[in-house]
């Protein structure tokens, strides 16, 4: 597997696999890769020849007071994870190769709807920074395909409106959430939580399917669920962000009469925000 640097690089190696006539997969990352990134390369090289992970530390989706500076940078152990799991391509470019002009003069690409709520409402500016950056790495590497995970569940549905709204041929692979053996979504962030709060994280889990389990079981008194959940959590020793119950595909508030519904939640432990979230398709359950 190849490391490369500049656009430049990345197209000539991108066109070579094109000439000989291989699908192209893109496996957009920040690096600091765990078993969920390894199942999006996996789940690409099943399908595509030729899988091109991206590693970039996006500062344009950080807001303010978030943790750009720390967020972890481990790329001599992500090109081995990348190289065991059939990852071809690797292009990890630095902030000035991926915004030669500068941030603030980079033309924004801004998905609207689904963008609005959930991590949107308290990260202002998140999603722009998501969009640009993503449809910056299609637009260089052209891929047929690319993965992401559903434990991003708000960036994976931001993503498939902007391709279907800017008609990029491009097919949006969702890959299900790896987790922990007690339930804790894998994150990068994960690796800020010390023992204590490690041990108190997977009740997040807990709660999003203790709710799932009432909503099977026919509760429909929706704000009420949410209100005695976020109580629970907040008695775990967390501070709830948000945490909602949505329709699956607008990510508006759902009613009693929706059947796709997505239960979302973000929620703090200290400083360390993680998120998390559960699908439930009630057709399904009768
Ligand atoms: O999910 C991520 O790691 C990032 O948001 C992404 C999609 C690589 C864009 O920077």
């Amino acid at each position: 597997m190849n490391t490369v640097t500049t656009v430049r690089e990345l197209r000539a190696a991108v066109a070579q696999a094109r000439a000989e006539g291989k699908g192209i997969g893109l496996v957009p990352t920040m690096g600091n890769l765990h078993a969920g990134h390894v199942a999006l390369v996996e789940k690409a090289v099943q399908r595509v020849d030729f899988v091109v992970a991206s590693i970039f530390v996006n500062p344009l989706q950080f807001g303010p007071n978030e943790d750009l500076a720390s967020y972890p940078r481990t790329l001599a152990a992500d090109q081995e994870k990348l190289l065991e799991a059939g990852c071809d391509l690797l292009f990890a470019p630095s902030v000035e190769e991926m915004y030669p002009q500068g941030m603030h003069s980079q033309t924004l690409v801004s998905v609207s709807g689904v963008s609005a709520g959930l991590c949107g409402a308290s990260r202002p500016g998140h999603f722009d920074g998501v969009a640009t950056v993503v449809t910056k790495l299609f637009h260089m590497v052209q891929p047929d395909l690319a993965a992401f995970g559903q434990k991003d569940f708000q960036q994976l549905a931001v993503i498939r409106t902007l391709v279907r709204d800017l008609n990029m041929p491009i097919q949006i692979l969702g890959v299900p959430t790896v987790r922990a053996e007690d339930g804790l979504a894998l994150s990068s962030r994960n690796g800020y939580l010390s023992a204590e709060q490690r041990a108190v994280a997977p009740s997040l889990y807990r709660c999003l399917s203790q709710m799932a389990t009432s909503i099977k079981a026919g509760e429909r008194a929706y704000p009420q669920l949410i209100a005695s959940a976020k109580g629970t959590l907040a008695q775990a020793g967390f501070r709830p962000d948000y945490l909602e119950i949505c329709q699956a595909d607008s990510l508006r508030p759902a009613t009693a009469e929706d059947r796709q519904l997505v239960i979302a939640a973000a929620a703090f432990l200290g400083t360390t925000r993680l998120i998390d979230n559960l699908t439930l398709d009630l057709e399904e359950t009768h």
